[in-house]
């Protein structure tokens, strides 16, 4: 008895969203073909086809290069502006979006073309839906410390406009703990937390978030699960989990949607949250998330409730405007 409009009508916020995967195909080729860059694929059919992935891995590397179409400031701009409509459709109010600068700075665009064009559709989305965003630079973990100080120092100018740091990429083979002291660099600077562990690492790179880089908030944390303590441990400190259903099942972080924790995340007393990751590549937005949860796991609407709550106990908005969604 949960319909789509009941989810739709939930207000929400959204913790775990990476811009640049919310990039469809259909915009890939726009832009593709405003900016005269070749892309190897024929058609949005062809690229549809293309994602399927085995792991993250396989996803990472084709996500990667359908950024190669994003240049201009108007480009991250509408990236970004289709982003919000589609969230606004799906109930959310407020977004805390993570883009990934290396990405784009290695391509030999400019930090503040990225900046400038995400923040003129945070204004226009804030006009138009009334959502409040916020922004989350994250490090990609596949590349060295000194790439993300250098990262860290290209954003000073434009820290009024950033709210935390993240971590994501490849995790195996990266864990935490090289980040120390760029972590302890932002935090010194007044930035929020964040990063992702759990996803494929094991329950040790989550310990290392939380005692290392001394994390706000978890991102994804799946595998925490394997780990009573960790587990216990999460729940008592009120960590939130920005949880992905549909990413998780593409890229077969759970082999079947039956299978996936949310619901044991829940009753174990974790704060959960649901979220969308990379939409444009493993099928559906916030509220198909919502959706295919219900579906395999059988949430009911008090659930949907208590995960949507979440959402603004675990997002960086001051007290007073978490208690205003409450
Ligand atoms: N970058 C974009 N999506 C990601 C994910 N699910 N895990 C790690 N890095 C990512
Ligand atoms: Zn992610």
């Amino acid at each position: 008895d949960v319909s789509d409009d009941f989810i739709a009508g939930l207000p929400k916020a959204e913790l775990h969203l990476h811009i640049e995967g919310s990039l469809e195909p259909e915009l890939m080729f726009a832009l593709a073909a405003r900016n005269r860059v070749e892309i190897p694929f024929a058609s949005v059919e062809e690229v549809r086809a293309a994602y399927a992935f085995s792991n993250l891995q396989d996803f990472l590397d084709i996500y990667y290069q359908g950024a190669n179409v994003l240049l201009t400031v108007q480009d991250f701009h509408d990236l970004a502006a289709a982003y919000f409509d589609r969230a606004a459709a799906d109930g959310v109010v407020h977004a805390e979006i993570m883009f990934d600068p290396q990405t784009h700075t290695d391509r030999g665009i400019a930090f503040g073309t990225v900046i400038d064009g995400l923040s003129s559709a945070i204004h226009e989305a804030q006009a138009r839906h009334g959502m409040t965003v916020k922004l989350i630079l994250c490090f990609l973990r596949h590349l060295d410390e000194d790439a993300a100080f250098a990262t860290l120092e290209a954003a000073t100018p434009y820290l009024d406009r950033i709210t935390a740091v993240g971590l994501d990429s490849s995790e195996l083979g990266h864990p935490p703990e090289k980040f120390a002291r760029v972590f302890a660099e932002a935090r010194r600077l007044g930035l929020k937390l964040v990063a992702h562990a759990g996803e494929e690492g094991p329950p040790d790179y989550v310990r290392q978030a939380l005692d290392i880089l001394h994390i706000d908030r978890l991102d994804h944390g799946n595998r925490s699960l394997e780990d009573p303590v960790l587990t216990a441990r999460l729940a008592r400190e009120g960590m939130t989990l920005t949880v992905c259903p549909l990413s998780n099942l593409k890229l077969c972080v759970v082999d079947d949607m039956r299978d996936h924790p949310i619901d044991r995340m829940l009753r174990e007393g974790l704060r959960a949250t649901i979220n969308s990751d990379d939409p444009a590549y493993f099928g559906g937005y916030i509220g198909a998330n919502y959706r295919t949860a219900v579906d395999a796991r059988g949430l009911t609407r008090a659930d949907c409730a208590t995960l949507a709550r979440n959402s603004f106990l675990g997002s960086f908005l001051p007290d007073e405007a978490v208690a205003a969604h409450l």
